[in-house]
C-alpha cells in the first residue's frame, strides 16, 4: 500500500503529533509525516518534529491580522511543496479559511475534545462538565468552512466523574484523542471513507451491536 502523506498543523505541546508519529513507527498507521506547521514559534510540536527528522516550519500569524486568507494561502503552499494528501489539525489554534478548505476538500481532519455537534469551540472539557453530562468524548472530522462543523469520521467516548476537574477529563478523553485520530488517517490511507453530504461513510464500518453504555 502506497504511503499517504501527512501535513500536521499545530500550535501547541503535539500530543496527537506524538501519538501519530509513533503509530507509524510500531506500523499501525500506513503514513508519512511530510511536513509540520505551526503558528507558533515555541509550540513543543515543532521540537517533536525535529527530533524525528521531520521537516519542521513556523508560519507566523504577526502580519496577518485580518488577513486569514492570506495566511492560509502560506499554509496551502508550504503543505504543497510536501506533495501533502492528507492535512491534519492536531491541536491548532486558528479558525481556517475557504481557502484552506477548498485546497484539499474533504482531505482536512480536525481532532476536537468533545462529542460534536455538542461542544464545539474552546475549553469544552470545563463546559462538558458545567454542562452536567455523564459522557463526552472527543471527534474527528473532515473540515469544512463552519466551526467544528465537517463531517464525522469517528468518535469515542468516555464517562464524566463526579469527581472531575478539568484537566482529569482532559487526561481522559485525550488518552482516546491519541488512539482514534490515527485510526481515522489509516481508514482515510486504506480508500475507506466516502463522503455523502454531511455523513462518512465508512468501509467495513458497524451495522449492528448489542452494545449499551450507560453511566452512572
Ligand atoms: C487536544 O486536546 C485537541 O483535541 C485540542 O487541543 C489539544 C491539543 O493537544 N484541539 C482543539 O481544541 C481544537 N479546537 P496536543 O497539542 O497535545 O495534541
Amino acid at each position: 500500500m502506497k504511503k499517504i502523506k501527512i501535513g500536521v498543523l499545530v500550535s501547541g505541546r503535539g500530543s496527537n503529533l506524538q501519538a501519530v508519529i509513533d503509530n507509524i513507527g510500531n506500523g499501525s498507521l500506513t503514513a508519512e509525516v511530510a511536513v509540520v506547521i505551526s503558528d507558533q514559534a515555541d509550540a513543543y510540536a515543532l521540537e517533536r518534529a525535529r527530533t524525528h527528522n521531520i521537516p519542521a516550519v513556523h508560519i507566523s500569524a504577526r502580519d496577518y491580522k485580518g488577513k486569514r486568507e492570506e495566511y492560509d494561502g502560506l499554509l496551502v503552499q508550504e503543505l504543497r511543496k510536501h506533495g501533502v494528501d492528507l492535512v491534519i489539525l492536531a491541536g491548532f489554534m486558528r479558525i481556517i479559511t475557504g481557502t484552506l478548505v477548498k485546497a484539499f476538500p474533504n482531505r482536512i481532519m480536525n481532532i476536537h475534545p468533545a462529542l460534536l455537534p455538542s461542544f464545539p469551540g474552546l475549553h469544552v472539557q470545563k463546559a462538558a462538565i458545567d454542562h452536567g453530562v455523564k459522557f463526552s468524548g472527543c471527534t474527528v472530522h473532515f473540515v469544512d468552512e463552519g466551526m467544528d462543523t465537517g463531517p464525522i469520521i469517528i468518535q469515542a467516548i468516555v464517562p464524566v466523574l463526579d469527581n472531575d476537574t478539568e484537566d482529569t477529563l482532559a487526561a481522559r478523553i485525550l488518552k482516546q484523542e491519541h488512539r482514534i485520530f490515527s485510526r481515522a488517517i489509516q481508514l482515510f490511507a486504506e480508500g475507506k471513507l466516502t463522503v455523502e453530504g454531511r455523513i462518512v461513510k465508512v468501509a467495513g464500518g458497524r451495522t449492528e451491536s448489542d452494545d449499551h453504555l450507560f453511566n452512572p
